[in-house]
Parts: C-alpha cells; sequence; structure tokens
C-alpha cells in the first residue's frame, strides 16, 4: 500500500524480524512522548512481539481484552518513521477510549505530514473493513493529534473526563472518501 502525504511517499508495510533495531529505538524515542510504539506489545523477546502482532491481524489466540487488530508500520527511504494500528472492531474500553485508529510518528520525522498519511491508510483499512466511520481519539491537549483527524475529516463527538483528569476528545471519521485517495 503506498500513499502520498504532503512532502513524501510513505509506505506501509507489516513489521519483519530485521526490523528489531529502529523498533526498539523508535519505542525509546516514543516512551519520552508517554506513548508506546509496539500499541500493547512492549517490553518482550523481538520474535514474541512479532508472533503477537500476526495473531492479533488473524485474530487468533487473543489474550484477554484485545480485540483483532492490524499494525503497519509507515516507511520512508528504508527509514521506519511511523505506525499506525486499526483494531477491527471494539470492546468497551476502545468504544469509550482507544478508539479504531492509533498511529505515532518518531519525533525526527513530525511535522511532515506522515500522521496524516498513516491515518488516512488506517482509514482505508477500516473502510476495507466494512467500517463507516472510525473512531478516532486522543488527549484534549494533544494539539497535532487533534489537527491530524481534523485534517482527515473527523468530526468531534464530545469530550470525555478521564479517571486521570485529562480530558478525550472523541471524533467520528468517514472512511469512505479517504480511502479512495488513500489506496497505492
Ligand atoms: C501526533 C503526531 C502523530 C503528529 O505527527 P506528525 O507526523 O507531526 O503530523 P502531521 O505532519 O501529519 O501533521 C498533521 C497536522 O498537525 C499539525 N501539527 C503537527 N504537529 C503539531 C504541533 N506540534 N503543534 C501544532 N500542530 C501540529 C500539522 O501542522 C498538521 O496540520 P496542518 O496540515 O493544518 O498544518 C505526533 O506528534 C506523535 O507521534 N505524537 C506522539 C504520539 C501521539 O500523540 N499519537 C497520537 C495519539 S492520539
Amino acid at each position: 500500500m503506498t500513499v502520498t502525504p504532503r512532502t513524501s511517499t510513505l509506505q506501509l508495510r507489516r513489521l519483519t524480524a530485521g526490523d528489531e533495531d529502529q523498533v526498539r529505538e523508535a519505542e525509546r524515542e516514543l516512551a519520552a512522548d508517554g506513548f508506546e510504539f509496539l500499541a500493547g506489545h512492549g517490553g518482550r523477546p523481538f520474535a514474541e512481539q512479532l508472533a503477537a502482532l500476526d495473531a492479533e491481524a488473524r485474530g487468533t489466540d487473543l489474550p484477554a481484552g484485545r480485540v483483532p487488530a492490524t499494525f503497519l508500520v509507515g516507511v520512508v527511504d528504508g527509514v521506519i518513521v511511523g505506525r499506525v494500528s486499526v483494531r477491527h472492531r471494539l470492546n468497551a474500553w476502545l468504544a469509550q477510549h482507544g478508539g479504531h485508529i492509533g498511529y505515532a510518528v518518531r519525533p525526527a520525522y513530525r511535522r511532515q505530514g506522515h500522521a496524516t498519511a498513516l491515518l488516512r491508510a488506517g482509514l482505508a483499512h477500516c473502510a476495507d473493513l466494512g467500517i463507516d466511520r472510525a473512531l478516532v481519539t486522543c488527549a484534549d491537549t494533544n494539539v497535532a493529534s487533534a489537527r491530524t483527524i481534523e485534517r482527515c475529516g473527523g468530526v468531534l463527538q464530545d469530550v470525555i473526563d478521564r479517571h486521570d483528569n485529562r480530558p478525550l476528545r472523541r471524533y467520528l471519521v468517514p472512511t469512505a472518501l479517504l480511502a479512495v485517495g488513500s489506496r497505492g
């Protein structure tokens, strides 16, 4: 799958065994933002993490609380610049807080349109899964993420309080229109 953000061509693909060094680096960088690069799969040997992601993509052997999901990295010139994860359906927590799509861009590659491209690709995948409107959420203070969601057509539904006193913005984003433009 290829999408064209503002300034570069982002290739999306699954993780492979050769990606470990880049992933470890991305994990360290994202941890500084209080964010997990591997979306719930951190802190284990890489081979186990890859196996868990594969199982999640297939929807088999899911641990309690996990739903089927697709995890893709965005690559520019061979460098992993970010990732997007698409939950195929929502459980109670995702329906309230997590939403269908999560994404992150490594600090050195921000403000180049990559998050927009990653979210668009996630929306295209949601459309393929039959999800017409994706729930996408971000902290009220996360201006960059809110802007990314709005650029992709997100319509703010509400801002809810969380137990950590960090209000959460909840958007619904139509998947069909953007899906057309983001397929390679
Ligand atoms: C949020 C995040 C994904 C944005 O990534 P990015 O690649 O820099 O975003 P883009 O370049 O696609 O920019 C999208 C929009 O946000 C705006 N933006 C990006 N960073 C911004 C910032 N720090 N302040 C204000 N606006 C910002 C861009 O200008 C652009 O809007 P525009 O088209 O109107 O100019 C990135 O900062 C990140 O990974 N943060 C940590 C993880 C995270 O918060 N993930 C989202 C969880 S909900």
